[in-house]
């Protein structure tokens, strides 16, 4: 019952940005059509990551035997391109970063909230990259939830930052 909801969620957020993005954010600057491009593939991977609580949610909760094993053997294929996706995805956003910061800034103005709520998300993604390195050098209780917190805020933090109209 709960993988339908988790997948038409799933849904919802890929499509949902696409339609946000291409149709009620259009532009035909082509730099800023390449940082929105560049945005719509990172937050996928972001949103591929965050999927990973889920994962582990379901194994932890379930109490058929099929779906934990089946899922113990996805997350460890999920797992080996955690850390690659997750660094992937900043490179990505670095590059759309840059770009607004060179092509929209000076023309809105750098403290217009389209940009402050970039600003804020890039430092919450630092603290989300800081705590899955602490994570994965040696996991604790507190390192577990630090982690896992930090993803969501960033998550949050992303998403509002994604509908503020410019
Ligand atoms: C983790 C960090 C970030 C994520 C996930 C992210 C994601 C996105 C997404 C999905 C959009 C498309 C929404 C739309 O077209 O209205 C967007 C647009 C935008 N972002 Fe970001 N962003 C991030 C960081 C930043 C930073 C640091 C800045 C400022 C320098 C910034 C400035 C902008 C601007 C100006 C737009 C509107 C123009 C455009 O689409 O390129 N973003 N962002
Ligand atoms: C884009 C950034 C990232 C996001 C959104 C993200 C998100 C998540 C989420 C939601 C979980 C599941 C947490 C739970 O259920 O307790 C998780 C697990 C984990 N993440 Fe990340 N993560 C990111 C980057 C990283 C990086 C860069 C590293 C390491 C350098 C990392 C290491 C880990 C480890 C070790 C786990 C635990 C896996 C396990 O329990 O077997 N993450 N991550």
């Amino acid at each position: 019952m709960y993988h339908r909801l988790w997948t038409a969620v799933n849904i919802i957020l890929i499509v949902g940005t696409i339609i946000y993005i291409w149709f009620f954010s259009s532009h035909n600057n082509s730099y800023i059509i390449t940082s929105q491009f560049l945005a719509q593939i990172a937050i996928i991977l972001f949103f591929i990551n965050v999927n990973m609580y889920f994962i582990f949610l379901v194994i932890r909760k379930t109490s058929i035997r099929k779906v934990k094993i089946h899922l113990a053997k996805f997350s460890r294929i999920m797992m080996k391109w955690h850390i690659k996706i997750g660094v992937i995805a900043t490179i990505i956003i670095i590059g759309h970063a840059s770009i607004n910061l060179f092509q929209v800034g000076p023309v809105v103005g750098f403290t217009h909230p389209k940009l402050v709520t970039g600003y804020l998300a890039i430092l919450l993604l630092s603290v989300t990259l800081f705590a899955g390195y602490l994570r994965h050098k040696r996991a604790s209780g507190f390192r577990r939830k630090f982690h896992l917190v930090s993803a969501f805020v960033f998550l949050a933090a992303f998403l509002l930052h994604m509908f503020i109209f410019i």
